[in-house]
């Protein structure tokens, strides 16, 4: 029984010290002079002591109690003049202004996607969507692009196995469109592409495209004409001027490159335009009638005209950007400028 008195005294001494609330010390005080606390524990084996031993032991546990109540008083006492100067310094004034929320946003990269498709929606254009990982079927074949095309080495598709590929271009989802849906047709299809291209200011080996399909009877080059200098005026600005140069792609005949006056030096020549006041922003052309071939489309019937952009490039265009693997590092910095 002494033992036991004499731990509890020594732990009274560890555990004041360990405490530093108000609520701790609460706790304390059960602990040690509670119903079912230590005091009590001793007090209860004090009549079962023979007489001699009574007196003595009842003694010590009563003043064991003091004790304890003693340091207690004081812990709590100690506590609550601490804590009163704290709860001065934590007074909270209304008057001050509030942590703004973080807001974020979209990435400049979908900015310029809703951008793009705000101004196909406003000329009639839906929104459709291919698979990135494709057939050489739906990225070569049935655009017209022969076996032997160097596009279609491993030099420049991924390819996953024989015949399942990343999509190089977003030009896929013309026929899967045209294999759905018949005449009248006028899509837009953003989304990503992937080219095993050496990562560099200009390249990555992930970027995204817009492309344009539009079929229906007598379609002409005018129309492409006048939808492109439709967009490009309301995306780049009124002042910005556009030029065709004949060009070639498997999937469109007559095929062009689009340039637009340079956005940087406003066509006076810089870096960007390489001092010619010019700079390509995309490929289009009118439907090869062997495309129509592919989905069944009476070619005689219908014409069409189609178009594919670069998202990163336009993007970098319009904000004066020089490295494209900024859009790709998740740098705050950058991306809150958008
Ligand atoms: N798919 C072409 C590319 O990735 C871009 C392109 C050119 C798309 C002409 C077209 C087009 O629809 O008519 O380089």
């Amino acid at each position: 029984m002494l033992e036991k008195l004499e731990g509890a005294k020594k732990n009274l001494q560890s555990d004041t010290k360990a405490i530093n609330t108000l609520e701790g010390a609460e706790q304390l005080k059960i602990k040690y002079l509670g119903r079912k606390g230590i005091i009590n524990d001793l007090m209860k084996v004090i009549p079962t002591l023979s007489a001699e031993k009574r007196a003595a032991f009842g003694q010590q546990v009563n003043s064991l109690k003091i004790e304890i109540t003693n340091s207690i008083e004081e812990l709590i006492k100690r506590l609550s003049t601490e804590a009163v100067p704290k709860a001065k310094t934590e007074i909270f004034d209304v008057t001050l202004p509030g942590k703004r929320p973080f807001i974020g946003k979209s990435h400049p990269l979908t900015q310029t996607i809703d951008d793009v498709t705000e101004v196909f929606a406003r000329l009639g254009f839906d929104v459709a969507y291919g698979p990135e990982v494709e057939s050489e079927y739906y990225n070569f074949e049935a655009l017209n692009i022969p076996p032997d095309h160097p596009s279609r080495t491993d030099f420049d598709t991924f390819y996953i196995k024989d015949d399942v590929i990343l999509r190089s271009q977003t030009s896929t989802v013309q026929i899967r469109i045209m294999e759905r849906q018949k005449p009248p047709i006028r899509i837009i299809a953003p989304g990503r592409v992937y080219r095993p291209d050496t990562v560099d200011a200009r390249h990555s080996f992930m970027f995204h495209q817009v492309e344009g399909l539009l079929v229906d009877e007598g379609v002409s080059f005018a129309d492409l004409k006048g939808v492109l200098n439709q967009f490009i005026k309301t995306y780049f600005g009124q002042n910005i001027q556009m030029r065709l140069r004949p060009s070639f792609f498997p999937f469109t005949e007559p095929s062009a490159e689009v340039d637009i006056s340079c956005s940087i030096c406003g066509g006076k020549g810089c870096s960007v335009c390489s001092y010619s006041g010019w700079v390509e922003i995309l490929g289009a052309g009118m439907v090869d009638p062997n495309v129509f071939k592919s989905v069944h489309y009476d070619a005689e019937k219908y014409t069409g005209f189609a178009f594919g952009m670069g998202v990163e490039r336009i993007t970098m265009l319009k904000h004066g950007i020089s490295d494209i693997r900024l859009f790709y590092e998740n740098d705050i910095r950058f991306l809150s400028q958008f």
